[in-house]
Order: structure tokens, then C-alpha cells, then sequence
């Protein structure tokens, strides 16, 4: 399963590189105001970092949300680094502009996926990647993870080839159920990716190995 980080903050992103096992980045125009981005400029900008920084995808939302400004944008973006992928909501536009995308050679992530019947309709339209909001779901008392267990499936039923990409990832065990139900990419608040070193045994253990080392080598 490859590792992205949910998030615009460069600090963040240099971190989870130099732990070796960053596969690529998802940002949103919400991650990109807590960071303060403002200006089209300073955005392109901020993605040719990030692109920099990852060697990786990096996913690059559109804020249109006509077809003829969502491919406007897409291509602008996809030209700013073969890294970047284009990101595009889940509506109706959306998903004509994705087809257009794939027909192009532009890679999309389809987001904003709350239901199968959304997740059908971006891999018909030749999604490189599909987005489920986990979280978000759970967060309304619906159950997330098992519409990312629905979309893998459907996709292996029927051989789709876009990725299934976990998202609104919220902490480690999310992570698990990712591994458990075989989503692609999970996509991750740092913390979270940190969260599955935690374990007291481990602790433990090499307190006890560095004691004993010490006693015999005083
Ligand atoms: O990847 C989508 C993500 O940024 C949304 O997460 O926590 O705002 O639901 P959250």
C-alpha cells in the first residue's frame, strides 16, 4: 500500500520524504488556505515544491466547477510537473472533464467520493484515482472504510484500473482497516503514519536490550 501525506505544509512533507517511505502528496484548496497559499502564482509555486520535495504524485485540486474551466486549470496544472495530478470533485462536469483528462494523457484523482455509484462513474471515466472520504463519512455516523471495501471490490470485479486512494485519513487504525480491506494509497496526516511505531513492547524491549548491553560493558 503506498503512503501519501494529506497535506500542504512543506515541513511535513520534508519529513515523511526523509523517513523513506513517502509515495506521493494530496492537498486540497483547504489544506492550501491553512497554509496560507494565496495567489495563483504562489500556488503554482507551492505544488512545484511539493514536487520538488516528493519525487512523487501530487495531487492538485481545480476550483472550477464548469467542464471548460476545470480543463482550463487541469491543463495548467498538469503542465506545472509531470508529478502533479489533477484533481477534480465528483460531479457532473467532474466526471466529463476526467474523461477529457484521460483522452489527453492527464492523470485525475477523482475527490469528494461519498458513494459506490460515484466511484463507478470516475473509474468509467478513466480516473487515475478514486477518493473516498473516510472520515467524513464516519463522522456522520455512516461507515467509511466499508465504502472503500465496496470500491476495491467492485473495481477487482471488473477489473477497473483506477487506484482506490483512502481519504480524510484521521488517525493510525484507519490506516490498518486501509491495509485490511487492500485500498491502493492511504492518504495521511503525518501523525497518523507516525502513530504505527507506537508499541510499549518495543519500548520495553529495547530499554531492556540497551541495559543489558550496559551491564556486561561498563
Ligand atoms: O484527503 C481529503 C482530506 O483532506 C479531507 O480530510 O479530515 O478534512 O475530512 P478531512
Amino acid at each position: 500500500m503506498k503512503f501519501f501525506l494529506d497535506t500542504a505544509n512543506l515541513d511535513q512533507i520534508r519529513e515523511a520524504a526523509a523517513m523513506g517511505i513517502l509515495d506521493g502528496v494530496t492537498t486540497n484548496p483547504s489544506l492550501m488556505a491553512k497554509e496560507g497559499v494565496s495567489g495563483i502564482a504562489n500556488q503554482y509555486a507551492h505544488y512545484v515544491e511539493i514536487c520538488n520535495i516528493v519525487g512523487g504524485d501530487v495531487s492538485a485540486e481545480v476550483i472550477s466547477t464548469d467542464y471548460e474551466g476545470m480543463i482550463r486549470e487541469g491543463e495548467k496544472l498538469a503542465s506545472l510537473s509531470p508529478h502533479i495530478v489533477v484533481k477534480v470533485p465528483c460531479i457532473l462536469d467532474g466526471i466529463k472533464a476526467i474523461k477529457k483528462f484521460t483522452e489527453m494523457k492527464i492523470r485525475t484523482n477523482c475527490t469528494l467520493v461519498f458513494s459506490l455509484g460515484q466511484a463507478l462513474l470516475a473509474a468509467k471515466a478513466g480516473a487515475t484515482y478514486v477518493s473516498p472520504f473516510v472520515g467524513r463519512l464516519d463522522d456522520i455516523s455512516e461507515d467509511g472504510m466499508a465504502l472503500v471495501a465496496d470500491i476495491v471490490k467492485m473495481y477487482r470485479t471488473y477489473d477497473y484500473k483506477t487506484q482506490v486512494l483512502a481519504a480524510s485519513i484521521r488517525h493510525t487504525h484507519h490506516i490498518i482497516q486501509c491495509i485490511e480491506v487492500g485500498a491502493d494509497v492511504a492518504t495521511c496526516p503525518l501523525s497518523a503514519i507516525k502513530g504505527l511505531l507506537n508499541h510499549p513492547l518495543t519500548d520495553s524491549g529495547l530499554q531492556k536490550f540497551l541495559e543489558d548491553y550496559k551491564r556486561v560493558n561498563k
